[in-house]
């Protein structure tokens, strides 16, 4: 298992989780420093439950979860978030209804700086949203809403970002884009960033170290520079 880089933010311990009878995290153990930490698996491996479990929207079965040194184990989701946790999940992260402000203003009421410091911010990294801004984000494309979910997570200043295959379904340009932006969120804002992915090549371009999950389990914690996407698919067949 590869060493982490930075402080600590996520500390993860003997993490059981799932739904009712079904576990589907199996006992995992690891640590996400100042980095970009990619969650591998197949569909179903469960890296949307695992990320949900980080942002402590599902409860724990056994194990414990440190965020920035302090046990959030059991804390309900808000507190994570306004200690810091942003989360930006697989599919309905927006508010279909609210306009794309709107949107972000309902990420900005958490945390201290201005709003309209952190819009501009966040207008500048995603440029389409400013001219959007005024539009129901209901009928944004899927692009611009997965920008919208993740620029309203980023209003609310955190310390861990956790997203949820964010391209999934995006056209390549998006695709591309998107990871630049992660690589650029991460390096600007020094937010450490867990990102649950399927696309092993684009993961181990921007990722320090991958996890890879089967079943629940985590297989290994890699370092990202130690490894190419081809042994990644054999070993695991993704
Ligand atoms: N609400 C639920 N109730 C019961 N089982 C669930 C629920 N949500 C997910 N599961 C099961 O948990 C397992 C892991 O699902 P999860 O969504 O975490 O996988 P995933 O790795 O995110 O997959 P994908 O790449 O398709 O998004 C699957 O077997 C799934 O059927
Ligand atoms: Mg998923």
């Amino acid at each position: 298992m590869s060493e982490t880089t930075g402080p600590i933010a996520l500390q993860v311990e003997g993490v059981r989780s799932g739904y009712d009878a079904v576990t589907v995290l199996k006992g995992l153990d690891f640590t996400v420093g100042n980095e970009i930490f990619a969650v591998l698996g197949a569909n179903g491996a469960g890296k949307t439950t695992l990320l949900a479990t980080l942002a402590r929207l599902i409860p724990l079965m056994a194990g414990r979860i440190r965020f920035l040194g302090d046990d959030v184990s059991s804390l309900p989701p808000y507190e994570t978030a306004s200690r810091g946790m942003g989360y930006v999940p697989q599919e309905n992260g927006i508010f279909p209804d609210l306009t794309v402000l709107e949107n972000l203003s309902v990420g900005g009421m958490m945390g201290e700086r201005p709003r309209d410091e952190r819009l501009a911010e966040v207008f500048e990294l995603f440029p389409d949203l400013r001219s959007k801004r005024a539009q129901t984000a209901g009928t944004l494309s899927g692009g611009e809403s997965r920008m919208v979910a993740c620029a309203r997570a980023l209003m609310q200043d955190p310390r861990v970002l956790l997203l949820d295959e964010p391209t999934a379904g995006l056209s390549p340009i998006y695709v591309d884009m998107f990871f630049e932006k992660i690589r650029e969120i991460h390096r600007t804002r020094g937010v450490a960033i867990v990102l649950a992915e399927q696309n092993a090549t684009k993961a181990l371009e921007v990722a320090d170290r991958v996890m890879v999950l089967t079943l629940g389990e985590a297989y290994a914690v890699i370092d990202a520079r130690d490894v190419t996407t081809e042994q990644l698919k054999e070993a695991y067949r993704i």
